[in-house]
């Protein structure tokens, strides 16, 4: 135990932590899952919904579990069980973790394959194949994509192998520098969109449709997936951040750096959605088209724009880029658990558990070909199949019960004089973030989740 302890590396400052945490949170949510599921949901209030969720909830729960790893110095289910042993209570808390290891391993599953879309998207935009796409033809080009299970398979193959490959050799190395230099090119790229966004004339039907607040269009399944979402985003609740807080060093601040990730990631959600809807807009599609609304719409604009092939592809590799370096998170905490208690090689450990998540990835291929069927879920949830059920089952249910469970912990289990330590605030600052963890978020969470559910 003790030699695993001296064995644990650090990130080599605080902004190398914010980075791979930043890293973790920006991926496939903000660009592809964000947009599609405002369309879904009617936009505005929903968008106000998600934020009021990140800034209650988000970020006051992301503060206590990076707190969590930092003060547990190891991967999520042993460090619960161990700050659960050292203030006096159960070891078994670390079911918490074990939950986000599962969690991890449900969302990876799925991941890889949208970021398989996005991998065969690089090549699409390189060979010049978004020329003079239309609303109809972009349709046709992703659903030939999707009906076909043998190319879906080959990407999410591709991209499960470049996840497991890093996490094989230990986050630190690549990742720190990788984060540096690309996080800010697809905040550019992004810039160019909005940009040309901005010329198709529906830029401010776009914007409205992201703002505008209007009640009636709120559902009670809106509000769940809201918050689900908020979970998703941030990488909450599942243990990715409590890992990667594992390697934050001692003195840096995890008030200043949660603001820095939080205030990123919806920065990145928020210009995706200004870049998408005008495009949707202008183009008569669908907001409310699911999935496929990004892989639609960005590659017309692709086609329309001047060099657009260059933007593209520079576009899809970023996102490919972002999906990776969130995917390493999301498995880090199996592979961790794997290192620690099962005295594997670290590599052995991330080819183990990517298998895993290769084989129930098949599920979502098939999901959207063969296995594509609609059924009730959850009360009033509706699916198109096994990728929604994956998806509700996880952003919906275990991300923001594992963050429940990781306020409930913290700020009720653990000794308040640990977490005071931990956090390093002022008395004041500390005990605004206590309050609002002790009470505001799990009342908020809990009431969202029985109002939202109808009981
Ligand atoms: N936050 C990532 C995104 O927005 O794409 C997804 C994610 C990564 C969720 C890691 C959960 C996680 F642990
Ligand atoms: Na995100």
């Amino acid at each position: 135990m003790s030699n695993q302890k001296a064995a644990h590396e650090q990130w080599s400052s605080r902004f190398t932590f914010v980075l791979a945490a930043t890293g973790s949170a920006v991926g496939l949510g903000n660009i592809w899952k964000f947009p599609y599921i405002t369309g879904e949901n009617g936009g505005g209030a929903f968008v106000l919904v998600y934020l009021l969720c990140i800034c209650l909830i988000g970020i006051p729960i992301m503060m206590a579990e990076i707190l969590l790893g930092r003060r547990g110095q190891q991967s999520p289910i042993n460090s619960m069980r161990t700050l659960a042993l050292e203030s006096g209570t159960s070891g078994a808390w670390a079911w918490l973790g074990g939950i986000g290891v599962l969690a991890g391993i449900l969302i990876m599953s799925f991941y890889s394959v949208i970021a398989g879309w996005a991998v065969s998207y690089v090549i699409e935009a390189a060979s010049g194949h978004f020329n003079g796409l239309t609303g109809e033809t972009a349709g046709a080009k992703l659903g030939a994509l999707l009906g076909d299970p043998l190319q879906l398979t080959l990407w999410h193959t591709i991209f499960s192998v470049m996840t497991a490959v890093v996490v094989a050799r230990g986050v630190r190395s690549g990742l720190e520098k990788a984060v540096r230099i690309l996080m800010p090119a697809l905040f550019v790229l992004l810039l160019v969109m909005v940009g040309y966004a901005l010329s198709t004339g529906y830029f401010m039907q776009g914007v409205n449709f992201l703002f505008a607040v209007d009640f009636t269009k709120l559902t009670p399944e809106a509000i769940l997936t809201a918050l689900g979402h908020a979970f998703f985003t941030l990488s909450l609740g599942m243990g990715a951040i409590m890992a990667y807080g594992s390697y934050m060093p001692k003195e840096a601040s995890i008030a200043k750096t949660t603001f820095a990730i939080a205030i990123m990631d919806t920065l990145v959600a928020l210009l995706a959605g200004m870049a998408i809807f005008p495009l949707v807009f202008a183009n008569g599609l669908e907001a409310g088209a699911g999935p496929g609304l990004v892989f639609v719409t960005l590659p017309i604009a692709f086609g329309e724009m001047f060099g657009g092939a260059f933007f593209g592809t520079v576009f899809f590799v970023l996102l490919v880029f972002a999906a990776w370096t969130s995917a390493i998170s999301l498995i880090e905490p199996a592979t961790a658990w794997l290192v620690e208690n099962r005295d594997m090689k670290r590599s052995t450990a991330a080819y183990s558990i990517t298998t895993v998540t290769w084989l129930l990835g098949l599920i979502t291929v098939m999901s959207f070909s063969h296995w594509s069927f609609g059924f009730e879920f959850a009360g009033a949830q509706k699916t198109d199949g096994m990728f929604d059920v994956l998806d509700i089952l996880t952003s919906t249910f275990m991300l923001p019960l594992g963050g429940l469970a990781i306020a409930l912990f913290t700020g009720w289990v653990m000794k308040k004089a640990y977490v005071q330590d931990e956090l390093g605030l002022s008395q004041g600052g500390f005990n605004f973030w206590y309050q609002l963890l002790r009470w505001v978020s799990p009342l908020l969470l809990a009431y969202l989740f029985i109002h939202s559910l109808g009981f």
